[in-house]
């Protein structure tokens, strides 16, 4: 080994066996399966390592999207998120996360039209939506939905053609908020309302959702361009819970529809989607600003958290919850301020100045800012993750597709550290343990 080589590398000596390894390191990391080397004997299955929730494991390579979460950026091929979302659209930044660069002119068009012109749904899915209770959760609508799109695309299937993945991509995008929207009306016993392409993606979406018996619908502007931004700013976060779950489900070579479907169904989570509604019940059980200082207390003796504070990976300002707080004031200026905004400006400004929070890297994430937002503009609180999804479909599509097409990639499937019985001998029905006494004898506990 030369001199450069050793410096890039990693000598680790297994005190087992006194044995000594040298490991490449390439981009700061080790590859795992070099751990295998490391046996205490000849028939030893070889070393592994124990990461669980993959705090410390890269599953991939990837150029879509960087973080550098001491230092508050998120970058989406390379494009700082604050220049995106000041100067792009959302179709554009979709188009950028898929694609790799910024469209030309003409692409933008092409590409635009072409999502426009998949918003449709097939009239069975209509159906399918009215089976669901009236009552049903809209994120839960939307697991189903997507999940469903597969059977009415089974070409989709046929994931290792280029041209079958950019259609199914069309339709993914451009879905989205129909199905969405149709999720929200379903529960509110309203007609569905049919795509107008002749609006932006954002106001699209707006009109399926509120428009009523009006002859055209007119978006207001300033809350169009608003949930645009938030899309731009939830489109892709690198490999966070949804998008590994895609990235899993997809490695089985499986149709996008079920790999996205299993990404709602990771976003409907409350550690992950529902963060911002739990902000709102927040602001809301605190109520008033005179009660933050007995609320900030309750939460440094232990009592719950600040919700909409602090991430796993970023340890500053979270750059999306910066964009989201100026927005926050350009829609209240349309819808009049939320009373929950003077709680959550105070107990931010609180929080930032106290020593708990600053000791734990803890600053607002996008979560603080955005359900007050989706508040203002007439969205439900159950609302809040189909938005979060509709955002993030570019995301998992392009994670998908860089997944699909990486040849260093296989089917996802972990180890585990096997840690139950040894083998033991099957014991027919009659000869076991009954409840009762016979359980305490054998120490047999039943949950
Ligand atoms: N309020 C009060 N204390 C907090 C908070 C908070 N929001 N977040 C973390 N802490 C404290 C913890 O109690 C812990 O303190 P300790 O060291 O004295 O025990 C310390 O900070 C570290 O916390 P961890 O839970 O280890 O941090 P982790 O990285 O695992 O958690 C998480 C990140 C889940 C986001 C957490 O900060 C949290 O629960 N925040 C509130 C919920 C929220 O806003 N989630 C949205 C995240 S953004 C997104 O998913 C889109």
């Amino acid at each position: 080994m030369s001199d450069s080589d050793h410096r890039n590398s990693l000598t680790i000596i297994d005190n087992r066996t006194g044995k000594s390894y040298e490991l490449p390191i390439e981009n700061g990391t080790i590859r795992s399966m070099d751990l295998r080397k490391i046996k205490e004997s000849e028939d030893d299955f070889g070393l592994l390592g124990y990461d669980p929730a993959f705090l410390n494991t890269c599953s991939c390579k990837s150029t879509i999207t960087f973080i550098d979460g001491d230092k508050g950026i998120l970058r989406y091929r390379g494009y700082p998120i604050e220049q995106l979302a000041e100067k792009s659209s959302f179709l554009e930044t979709a188009y950028l996360l898929i694609k790799g660069e910024l469209p030309d002119k003409e692409r933008l068009a092409v590409w635009t039209y072409n999502i426009r012109h998949h918003t449709m749904t097939h009239a069975n899915l209509t159906k399918f939506m009215d089976g669901f209770r009236y009552d049903a959760h809209p994120m839960g609508i939307l697991v189903g939905t997507v999940g469903a799109l597969s059977t009415f695309y089974p070409d989709a299937k046929n994931v290792g053609q280029e041209e079958s993945r950019k259609l199914q991509v069309r339709r993914l995008i451009g879905k989205m908020p129909t199905l969405a929207a149709m999720s929200f009306r379903h529960s509110l016993g309203f007609p569905y309302v049919l795509p107008d392409n002749d609006l932006s993606y954002a106001g699209n979406f707006l009109s399926m959702m509120f428009r009523m018996t009006e002859r055209s619908y007119k978006p207001n502007p300033v809350l169009e361009h608003a949930l645009d931004v938030l899309f731009i700013l939830h489109a892709d976060h690198e490999q966070n819970c949804s998008t590994n779950a895609v990235r899993s489900v997809s490695s089985s070579m499986v149709d996008p529809y079920s790999a996205i479907a299993a990404g709602c169904a990771a976003l409907y989570g409350p550690l992950h989607g529902g963060a911002n509604e739990a902000v709102i019940h927040m602001l809301k059980q605190i109520g008033s600003v005179d009660k933050i200082p007995e609320f900030i207390r309750s939460v440094k003796s232990g009592e719950g958290r600040l919700m909409g504070f602090g991430h796993r990976v970023y340890k500053n300002y979270d750059p999306r919850a910066r964009i989201i707080k100026k927005i926050a004031f350009d829609v209240f200026e349309e819808t009049g301020r939320n009373p929950l905004l003077d709680i959550a400006i105070e107990l931010e400004r609180i929080a930032l100045e106290d020593d708990y929070f600053i000791g734990r890297k803890l600053y607002p994430n996008v979560d603080f800012y955005s359900g007050l937002i989706y508040q203002a503009m007439g969205f439900p609180t159950e609302m809040f993750p189909v938005l979060f999804a509709i955002g993030r479909v570019p995301g998992w599509l392009a994670q998908w597709i860089e997944h699909v097409k990486d040849p260093e990639q296989k089917i996802a499937r972990p180890r585990q550290i096997y840690l139950g019985e040894e083998c033991r001998h099957y014991v027919p029905l009659d000869d076991r343990p009954r409840r009762g006494d016979d359980e305490q004898k054998f120490g047999i506990c039943r949950l």
